[in-house]
């Protein structure tokens, strides 16, 4: 058999309604660039990965204007009304010129921090891995199980927490049958490992670092900032 290949897909086609305002998060400035640009470029210019498929809202009226939105290893597709929705568009896109074998890397366009060495870590790590798995990092915080009353009722211990973060990587026909299914049964699966999960699988967690943060809210911009400042400039 024929050594499978690497995808990136993009799940873009979000509102962004906890950030608020008219324009949906992944297009806000971020070091004098929207931040699916650097979402993007930290996938699609990966040596590892063979190209992206990204999905965008049908009435996006920012994508055109982006960095790579002509990149000829990029094909975009329609997104759907819930994050897996948009997923499984991108997956059956590809389904059509890749094989069920390949494997596929899930990002979200609100990560812009993901490093590139994370990125070649969870690619060596699971690229003979009979399931797949994901970058997340050990929770360190006490954890507590809080009340209706506003109480804490109890510790949670937390040597088995681990916060999931994306990439998230899965080959190709695997995911695709595990997101179809949980869609049909009316599962709400909010990443792709809780796909799998439900399909019956044990996605590997491979651990990544903290900066690696989804944008949702206001401040998270500012944060965002800081941490690329910290990682040092462009990538590629
Ligand atoms: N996403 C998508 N299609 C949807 C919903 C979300 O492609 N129907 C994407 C978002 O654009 C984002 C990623 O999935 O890149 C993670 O979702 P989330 O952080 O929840 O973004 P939004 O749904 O845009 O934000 P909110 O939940 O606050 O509305
Ligand atoms: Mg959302």
């Amino acid at each position: 058999m024929s050594e499978p290949n690497f995808w990136a897909v993009i799940p873009a086609a979000g509102l962004g309604r906890r950030m608020g305002g008219e324009r949906p998060k992944q297009y806000l400035e971020l070091e004098g660039r929207p931040v699916i640009d650097h979402a993007v470029e930290r996938m699609l210019l990966h040596p590892r990965l063979d190209g992206l498929v990204i999905a965008l809202r049908d009435d996006d009226a920012w994508w055109a204007g982006t960095e790579f939105a002509d990149h000829p290893d990029l094909v975009r597709v329609a997104g759907g009304a819930e994050r897996c929705d948009s997923v499984l568009n991108a997956l059956e896109q590809l389904a059509r010129r890749a094989h069920a074998e390949d494997w596929v890397l899930v990002h979200d366009a609100a990560r812009p921090c993901v490093r590139r060495d994370d990125i070649t870590r969870l690619v060596d790590c699971l690229r003979d891995d009979p399931v797949g798995g994901l970058l997340g990092v050990p929770v360190h915080d006490t954890i507590k199980r809080v009340c209706a009353d506003g109480r804490v009722g109890s510790t949670v211990p937390r040597e088995a927490l681990w916060r999931a973060f994306t990439p998230q990587m899965f080959r190709l026909g695997m995911l695709r049958e595990a997101l179809r299914a949980a869609l049909a049964a009316g599962v709400a699966v909010t990443d792709e490992a809780s796909a799998m999960e439900w399909a019956g699988h044990a996605p590997r967690m491979v651990e990544g670092h903290a900066d690696n943060i989804k944008i949702t809210r206001a401040g998270d911009l500012d944060l965002a900032a800081f941490l690329l400042s910290k990682q040092g400039g462009r990538l590629y």
